[in-house]
């Protein structure tokens, strides 16, 4: 069997906070050969992100770290900064949750992605230019020649995250730290995303530190699973093992928790006498559209959308054409950021939205966490608003 790429031996992080050194990862011990995948899994707060922080010395300055860490038999845990500054992004890459987070704003993102290759490779700008295109290319960014000069805000979330694992993967690391890789994105993009990982994987034969609340993720991707509760591990297994004979009743937990599909109970609807079978939200026929800016043309985002939801219930909207997700998307923004915005319906223009207006619309999984506290904000807003102000009807 090849050697590990990753060794860590009773690995431990406590945190000092007020006095007091709290653990968060508690001896932790596992390894990753090249080309396999390792899951960690667990309730928010077990030491997941602790855990992944720690092997490469990322954590704040009131974590402090016992055991030892090896990558490529080189122990990280107190290796001076040189040897830190060698290893992080060339032998050892981050994927986090939130692009934004990890790539620069202020510089493009061609830019971030030169002085990654430059800082560990003794490369001209020229040929760092064109190995950063390459990159682009490779991860899918639409027009990777134009994209190298865009900022990061100037690209959607799906395109951020391709971005920075351009830039996770510029110096072909043998170990790549996932952490929520794909848990902001909409399944469709999501699913690309992890492709695209498990093709590099393959084509490299790098290992990978994967993260994630998704089981579906897990049972799609890792060969083996480690299970954290609490700082501690509580189980570890081939993935097989967890799935189909998880020991501790924490995972057998975890793994019930794991919706079905279909198998999930029906929803009855109770209707008390206070609530009427109207409609709480009512889009008819609504299209949106942004203003002519200066040189920017005025730009339909939503078409002639039609939308009820009915109290007590729960509606999932699942697009999968790019373009009319992005519609949706665009509905979301519309309401949520723009300073002004034409609601139309039949092509007659009902209001002019105020800037910020408190209206959240949201599509697909994330539908649910939203929708309730723009009911409860639609609610407020009707009253100092007349009816024929809008086609929303609350
Ligand atoms: N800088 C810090 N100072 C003090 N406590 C911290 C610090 N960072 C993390 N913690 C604590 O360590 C514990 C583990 O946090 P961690 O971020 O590793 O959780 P996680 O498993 O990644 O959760 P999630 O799934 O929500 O991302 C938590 O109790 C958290 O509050
Ligand atoms: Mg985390």
């Amino acid at each position: 069997m090849s050697k590990p790429i990753l060794e860590v031996q009773d690995f431990s992080v406590d945190f000092w906070v007020d006095g007091v050194w709290y653990p968060a990862a508690i001896k932790m011990n596992f390894e990753l050969h090249p080309g396999k995948v390792l899951a960690i899994v667990g309730e928010s707060g077990s030491g997941k992100s602790t855990t992944a922080l720690g092997l490469m010395s990322l954590l704040a300055s009131n974590a402090r770290m016992t055991g030892s860490v090896k990558v490529r038999d080189q122990e990280m845990l107190n290796a001076n900064s040189a040897v830190l500054r060698k290893f992080r992004g060339k032998e050892v890459a981050y994927i986090f949750q939130e692009p934004m987070t990890a790539l620069n704003p202020i510089y493009t993102i061609g830019f971030q992605i030169v002085e990654t290759l430059r800082t560990h490779f003794d490369l001209s700008p020229r040929l760092a230019r064109v190995r950063a295109v390459e990159l682009l290319t490779l991860v899918e960014i639409p027009n990777p020649e134009q994209s190298f000069d865009k900022y990061p805000h100037q690209l959607s979330g799906g395109q951020r995250q391709r971005a920075m694992i351009a830039q996770a993967l510029a110096c072909d690391p043998g170990l790549l730290v996932a952490d929520e890789p794909t848990t902001a994105l909409d399944v469709t993009v999501q699913a690309e995303i992890l492709d695209l990982m498990r093709g590099l994987k393959d084509k490299l034969n790098s290992a990978i530190l994967l993260i994630t609340h998704d089981m579906g993720v897990v049972a799609d991707m890792a060969d083996e699973i480690l299970v954290m509760k609490d700082g501690f591990t509580v189980e570890r297994g081939t993935t097989d093992q967890i799935f189909n004979r998880p020991a501790h009743p924490y995972t057998q937990q975890l793994l019930a928790a794991v919706p079905k599909l279909g198998s999930s109970k029906q929803r009855h609807l109770v209707q008390t006498e206070n609530v009427k079978a109207e409609p709480v939200l009512k889009l008819t026929d609504v299209s949106i559209e942004y203003p002519k800016r200066g040189r920017i043309p005025a730009f339909l985002a939503v078409k002639n959308f039609n939308l009820e939801i009915y109290p007590g219930e729960i509606v999932g909207l699942e697009v999968n054409l790019v373009q009319e997700r992005q519609l949706l998307v665009e509905l979301q923004l519309v309401f949520c950021q723009s300073s002004k915005v034409l609601l139309r319906s039949s092509e007659k223009t009902l209001v002019e939205l105020p800037k910020r207006i408190s209206l959240q619309f949201a599509v697909t999984q994330e539908l649910f966490s939203k929708i309730l506290p723009l009911l409860s904000i639609r609610a407020c807003q009707s009253e100092n608003r007349s009816a024929s102000q809008s086609s929303l009807q609350v």
